[in-house]
């Protein structure tokens, strides 16, 4: 059988550590993908420090696939050998995840890369993007932990559909935090603010936020501020850190009926909490039965929406060293990064 390298966590808790795996094959519905980027997500690090997530090890990790059609499987129509794309890995089946040089992907939440948008590029929106995606316009059916129940952009009578209505994102530099501005953005949330490091507000603003502050100022500070500027009730707060200090931040924002979406789960002090508001921990991940519909209509679309700018990319850093680069990759992202993605090239692995 013909092998390919991979980088394994082989045991929980285990240190990365580079091996083999067979080059699979596509069943009906799946392609196989040559891995050019991978894009680096916390819950990579995090999964393997923590040992969270996943119970089957050997395990491979990594989301976030940019790459080349290698070989389609029975009725496959959107794509075909040699087509670029981009698609979420899932994790926990390591048939399908990032830190290895091909892997097999669902035709329907994958998209192709429009022209002029390089593999880097591509690879550092799947996962930012869904997360988003699920936690704002999931329709309710089965969700898993909460949505905000907004109509999507991509759909009939979603773009624009919130025109002058305030909306916060909590720390909109990350890469979940840029996905969400862009796509309130085209619901036509307005006032739509964000925090961030000011260092970031110029970036933050040309994907769409109407009003950048400081995410390091006092949180009375920033709830007074918010709510002079929102003007009128705040009805939906994403929370993109998902801190303590964010997540009752944003739980102080909204207003009776409002609904607050978090990255991490509930953090809220138990003495605020009231009937008529909401607040959720999302677990967006678009390949799972419960989310594929909502996954599936936004990959539809998704090409265009790269393709005439409404969705941008983060910025990239290319790590070196292929596969092997991941592990200190992974330690600077768990240091912290700044409104960049960390991408890899599996590829080039010696
Ligand atoms: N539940 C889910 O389904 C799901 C899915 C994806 C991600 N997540 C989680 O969502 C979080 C964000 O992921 P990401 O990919 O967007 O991460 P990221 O790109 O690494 O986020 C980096 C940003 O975080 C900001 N930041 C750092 N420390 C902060 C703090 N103390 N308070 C507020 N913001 C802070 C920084 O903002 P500045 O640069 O402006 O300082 C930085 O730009 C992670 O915890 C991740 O595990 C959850």
């Amino acid at each position: 059988m013909p092998g390919q390298k991979a980088l394994y966590v082989t045991e929980k808790h285990s240190p990365f550590a580079l091996g083999t795996a067979p080059i699979y094959k596509p069943g009906p519905g799946d392609f196989l993908v040559r891995i050019e980027s991978t894009g680096l997500n916390p819950a990579d690090w995090a999964i393997q420090a923590y040992g969270m997530i996943i119970e089957k090890y050997p395990a491979i990790l990594g989301i976030d696939i940019a790459g080349t059609v290698a070989d389609v499987g029975e009725g496959v129509t959107r794509f075909k050998k040699g087509d670029r794309i981009l698609t979420k890995g899932t994790i926990g089946k390591y048939e399908r995840t990032a830190f290895q040089q091909y892997a097999l992907a669902y035709e329907d939440t994958s998209a192709k890369i429009p022209e002029g948008m390089s593999f880097d590029q591509a690879a550092t929106i799947p996962l930012g993007l869904c997360t988003s995606a699920v936690a704002l316009y999931h329709d309710g059916v089965n969700v898993i932990g909460g949505t905000c129940g907004l109509t999507p952009p991509w759909e009939d009578g979603g773009r624009g559909k919130y025109r002058d209505q305030p909306v916060v994102v909590l720390s909109g530099a990350g890469s979940v935090g840029q996905a969400t501005i862009q796509l309130l953005k085209l619901s036509g949330f307005n006032p739509l603010i964000t925090t961030a490091s000011l260092s970031n507000a110029e970036w933050l603003k040309h994907l769409g936020a109407t009003h950048v502050l400081d995410r390091t100022l006092p949180s009375e500070e920033l709830c007074n501020e918010i709510q002079k500027i929102a003007s009128k009730p705040i009805m939906t707060v994403f929370d993109a850190a998902g801190y303590p200090d964010t997540q009752n931040l944003g739980y102080d924002l909204l207003a009776s009926g409002g609904t607050m979406a978090a990255v991490r789960p509930d953090a809220v002090k138990p003495e605020k909490k009231v009937e008529d508001k909401k607040s959720f921990f999302m677990y967006a991940d678009v390949n799972l039965p419960q989310n594929r519909k909502l996954g599936a209509s936004m990959f539809a679309e998704l090409t265009e929406m790269l393709d005439n700018g409404d969705l941008k990319p983060n910025h990239v850093e290319v790590v070196p060293n292929g596969l092997e680069g991941i592990v200190p990759a992974l330690e600077k992202l768990k240091q912290g990064v700044s409104c960049v993605k960390l991408v890899a090239h599996p590829q080039e692995t010696a």
